[in-house]
This record gives structure tokens, sequence and C-alpha cells, in this order.
């Protein structure tokens, strides 16, 4: 091919014998193909507006959020249905990103020892999470999921919500100032058990 290759000045053979060269020519290829895939969605609506109906947690809700990070769940759990077939007839609608905008960070994960939670709210009572929470084997015999006992015992620490609250509103969830002056009154004297469970009930509700 080195015959009819030089006469533009800018040869194939130029690029494939030049470690240099190829690599600079790699990077820009890569590069520019990751901002078209990237660049997009910062404008897309679809992935920066909330879906309708999606609302910002509540403070009890956030609360919950903030122990369901802290205990690890997403080591086993998923939020995000795929659209396929088998996860749609499994977990219901598949997920989308105006599901999660207020949600920082995400929980979508893919490390499923348990099942994806993304629209687990309202699948059961609240008396049942009680339970499942506690000691799972009381309600799946067959569950090798942690007990979490403690989350009963543990008071909520009304005391950070105000300013956890703030700083969300900083990166854009629109909580108003009334919401931040009484989110310390909506968690006070409420268990970490409850606030798990008034997280898990409020999952993926917004497109049931
Ligand atoms: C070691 C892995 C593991 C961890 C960590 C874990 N889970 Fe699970 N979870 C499972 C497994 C396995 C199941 C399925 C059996 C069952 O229902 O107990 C499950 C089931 C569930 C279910 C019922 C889902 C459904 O659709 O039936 C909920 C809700 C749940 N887990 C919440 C949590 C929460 C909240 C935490 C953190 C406090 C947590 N899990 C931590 C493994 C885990």
């Amino acid at each position: 091919m080195a015959n009819n290759s030089s006469s533009s000045g800018f040869s194939h053979e130029k690029v494939e014998t030049s470690n240099f060269l190829m690599i600079v020519l790699i990077l820009v290829v890569i590069l520019f193909g990751g901002l078209v895939e990237i660049v997009p969605l910062f404008f897309q609506k679809s992935t920066t507006e909330p879906l309708k109906g999606v609302q910002p947690y509540t403070a009890l809700q956030l609360a919950g959020r903030d122990i369901y990070t802290r205990e690890g769940c997403y080591n086993c759990h998923s939020q995000m249905i795929r659209p396929f077939r088998a996860e749609t007839l499994r977990y219901g609608h598949y997920s989308v990103a105006g599901e999660s905008v207020y949600d920082h960070p995400f929980q979508w994960g893919s490390k499923r020892t348990g099942p994806d939670l993304a629209r687990v709210g309202g699948k059961y009572s609240d008396e049942w999470h009680k339970i499942h929470l506690i000691n799972p084997r009381d309600v799946v015999p067959e569950s090798n999921m942690p007990a979490y006992p403690w989350l009963e015992k543990n008071m909520v620490d009304a005391s950070v919500m105000p300013a956890h609250m703030s700083a969300l509103r900083k990166v854009g969830v629109p909580y108003t100032d009334e919401q931040i002056a009484k989110a310390a009154e909506e968690v006070k004297g409420k268990t970490e058990l409850e606030a798990t469970i008034a997280y898990l009930q409020v999952l993926g509700l917004a497109l049931k």
C-alpha cells in the first residue's frame, strides 16, 4: 500500500508507523466520541427535568435515604430497572432518568444480591418492612439479607436535616425555606427504622 499513499503528504502509512501520532489520533477520536455521547445529556430535558409527579424527598424520607447509604444497602440492591422484558415483568416500568434528578448521589448500581428496589414503594406494608428489616428471616425464611435490628433503637439525628436540605438545594433540589425550617421538627422523635421505611415506600411511585 506504500506506493499509492504519499501524494497527499499525509498518508495512512505515516500514522501507522508513528507510535506517537497513532496515540494522539486515537485519543482525539475517543475524546470526540465521548463528548458527543456525554455533552448532550446535560441539555436534554429527559435527563435534566424531573418526571411529572417526582417530588423532592421529605425530611423523613431523606433521613431514610441517608441510612440506606450508611448501611450499604446498595451493595446488594440496585435501583435501576433495565429496559428488558424479563426486568419489566418482574419489577415494572423500566427506570427513566427523570425519576432520579433529585437523587444526590443516585443509587442506580448494578449489584443485585437482592432484588432491584427502584419500584419497591407500595409493594409491601410498613409492617412487613419493619419485620423484614429487623430480621429478614421472619418473613422470608431463605433470605440471606443481614438483619438491621439497631434501626429500631436509633433515633434520627434531627439537627443535621436543615443543613443537609440546604446543601441539596444548592445542587438543584427545589426545597422551600419553609420545608427546610420544618425539617428538624418533621423527623424529631422518629426512629431510623421509620425513616428507612418512609424512604422505601416512596421509591418508584411516580411511574408505577
Ligand atoms: C448482603 C446483601 C444484602 C444487603 C446488604 C441488603 N439486602 Fe435487602 N435483600 C437481600 C436479599 C437476598 C433479598 C431477597 C430476600 C428477602 O426478601 O429478604 C433482599 C430483599 C429486600 C427487600 C424486599 C424486596 C422485594 O421486592 O421483595 C427490601 C425492601 C430490602 N431488601 C431492603 C434492604 C435495605 C433497606 C437494606 C439496607 C438497610 C438492605 N436491603 C440490605 C440482600 C441484601
